[in-house]
């Protein structure tokens, strides 16, 4: 297809696609809109300089939007639309100044995510890294009644930070593992959102009842170190803590200390501060089951998230209403 042809077709919305994406999802991207991806490794800069007035940018959380790179985008770009749910990498407040609309992808990556914490609270519980690397250094030597005990879910209390909706599919496969749900948020869901889980206005009394801990919120000036030595005092010495949020809702130094002293059990980490860069005390430490930043790296979340801000982007230029628009 000629641009000529493609402009008519798009009708000349020029996307600039800062992030690698999966090719199914740069497909779609190119036949949805005249693109342009990125070569080099500073993408804004290479937007800065290209030719063409880009309206909207696609990127995801390996390209930070910071006020400088908002206030030095071209005056053509309208649109920031983020591959993640998640937009603590976006100055919300400078996109709102310049009058950018941002589009995330909320819903589509919940399962995914939700899946991806009942694989860390499995792993975490089991012992996975000691068993991984006891068969992987050929260090098996027979089945005993004693190796790697672990802990299992059923009958176990699960508290989760944020029952939004990632917080709530994971309660709902909770449940069928036979565990009582607990959850802190800033309200109480109404009844047929809780669906029996019992409330807690505060992390503090939530941690002292729980075998399990998700933390499951959004990083914010108010979650931004939440679990910290004061609450890791208060926590049963059966607690796995599980985070699938953000690494910086973590104190790591607080967390390393109450994993080495067998003050909490074990941790299942899909989320470090600083990523990727991961503290170091954390590969010491056999209680640790850790991933890489992979939950929503599942083909249906991708697929799905490329969808939904193809369908924003072009419900907006419609003048029409977007669900999953941030601002
Ligand atoms: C991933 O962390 C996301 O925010 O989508």
């Amino acid at each position: 297809m000629g641009r000529d042809e493609k402009m008519a077709r798009t009708g000349d919305f020029a996307l600039f696609v800062a992030s690698r994406f999966i090719e199914p999802v740069e497909r779609a991207f190119s036949e949805a809109f005249v693109t342009r991806f990125a070569e080099s490794r500073d993408p804004i800069a290479e937007l800065r300089e290209a030719a063409g007035d880009f309206a909207g940018i696609a990127f995801s959380l390996d390209v930070p939007m910071r006020r400088p790179v908002i206030e030095s985008l071209p005056a053509s770009v309208r649109v920031l639309a983020t591959y993640s749910v998640g937009t603590d990498h976006i100055d919300l407040e400078a996109a709102r100044e310049r009058g950018l609309a941002v589009f995330n992808t909320p819903g589509v990556l919940a399962d995914s995510v939700a899946e991806n914490a009942i694989f860390l609270m499995l792993g975490a519980a089991r012992r996975a890294t000691e068993a991984i690397e006891l068969l992987r250094q050929r260090a098996w030597h027979g089945w005993h009644p004693g190796q790697l005990v672990g802990r299992q879910m059923s009958g176990s209390t699960l508290g989760i930070l944020g029952m939004g909706d990632i917080g709530r599919r994971i309660a709902a496969r909770a449940r069928s593992f036979g565990m009582q749900i607990h959850y802190c948020n800033r309200r109480p869901l109404p009844p047929e959102l809780a669906q029996g889980a019992e409330y807690h206005p505060s992390i503090e009394t939530l941690v002292a009842e729980v075998d399990f801990l998700v933390l499951a919120c959004p990083a914010t000036d108010a979650t931004r170190g939440i679990v910290n030595a004061d609450l890791l005092a208060r926590a049963r010495p059966e607690l796995v803590l599980v985070n699938i949020a953000r690494g910086d809702l973590v104190v790591d130094r607080a967390l390393i200390d109450a994993l080495q002293s067998g003050r909490i059990q074990a941790a299942g980490l899909d989320v470090f501060a600083g990523e990727p860069a991961v503290h170091p005390d954390y590969f010491d430490l056999k209680n640790v089951f850790m991933l890489p930043h992979v939950g929503s790296a599942t083909v249906e979340a991708r697929l799905g998230m490329g969808r939904i801000l193809i369908d924003a982007i072009q419900h907006w230029r419609r003048g029409e209403p977007v669900t999953n628009r941030v601002c």
